[in-house]
């Protein structure tokens, strides 16, 4: 019973922002769980998505997709539709940070963050959720968010990326809402810090310094992440939307 309701044997997930970090992490756990995978990505992940299909037996394919570009996903997604079949998960993921003082800090910077966080994830919600209601499919969404939404990071400065966050946690609620007798659930997942390429970039120091202030003492890796999208993907969750599931070690609980 366990297994069928974890289960995702038979659907096809789109994932943005697969091709490093937390997507493509969790990708290879979504294809463990049996689903067919579509990464779209600004970079080309071809060879990941080869990756994922020889290891876990599945379907994969890849598009470089910009995910502030509406035309771009829809016309990626018209493809993927084509090629897989059909598609009925969302793994909305794909986002970026930038730090800088406000007084000092260019238009642009504060443009360019909440144009892939939170502009992204609604347009690439918009192109899946169309294409899902006027198909008459059900479907599942999972968009990430961050702790970020709850609370304000120290000692870096980052409110693009702080308020773009919170943003999308308000989205998920709000499609969750607009959605619910559509069959479509939306959901979002709110990591702390984990590690991956966009945390390693900081220096050693800094991170030391994020987990001085962690209860576990230690930053979460990618794939502690893996039960709460396969949770809120799968048949475990069908009673479940507009949740913001907050995995952190618990920093924002202090
Ligand atoms: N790493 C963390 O500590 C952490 C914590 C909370 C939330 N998050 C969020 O998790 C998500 C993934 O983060 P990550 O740490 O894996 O980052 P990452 O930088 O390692 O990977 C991000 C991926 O998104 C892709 N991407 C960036 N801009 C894109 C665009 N415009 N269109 C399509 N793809 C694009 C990149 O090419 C890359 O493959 C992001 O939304 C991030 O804000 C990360």
């Amino acid at each position: 019973m366990l297994k069928n309701m974890f289960s995702l044997k038979g659907k096809t997930t789109l994932i943005t922002g697969g091709n490093q970090g937390i997507g493509k992490c969790i990708a290879r756990y979504l294809a463990d769980a049996g689903s067919d995978i579509v990464i779209f990505d600004l970079n080309d992940a071809t060879k990941t998505a080869e990756n994922i299909a020889e290891e876990f037996q599945v379907r994969a394919a890849a598009y470089i997709c910009d995910v502030t570009n509406p035309t771009m996903i829809k016309e990626c997604m018209n493809a993927a539709v084509k090629k897989m079949g059909g598609l009925d998960c969302l793994f909305n993921n794909a986002g970026i940070s930038i730090h800088g003082d406000t007084i000092e800090a260019k238009p642009e910077d504060w443009l360019a963050v909440v144009n892939v966080n939170l502009n992204g994830i609604y347009h690439v919600a918009q192109a899946f959720g169309r294409y899902l209601i006027t198909n008459g499919k059900k479907g599942t969404i999972v968009n990430t968010a961050s702790m970020s939404a709850s609370i304000v990071n120290i000692p870096q400065i980052q409110p693009s990326y702080n308020a773009s966050k919170a943003g999308v946690v308000h989205l998920t609620k709000s499609l969750a809402v607009e959605w619910a007798d559509k069959g479509v659930r939306v959901n979002c997942i709110s990591p702390g810090y984990m590690k991956t390429e966009m945390t390693a970039r900081e220096t050693k120091e800094l991170r030391d310094l994020w987990i001085s202030k962690i209860p576990f003492g230690r930053m979460g890796e990618p794939d502690e992440l893996a039960g709460a999208v396969i949770y809120l993907l799968s048949d475990a969750s069908t009673y479940t939307s507009g949740l913001d599931m907050i995995v952190d070690g618990c920093y924002t609980v202090v």
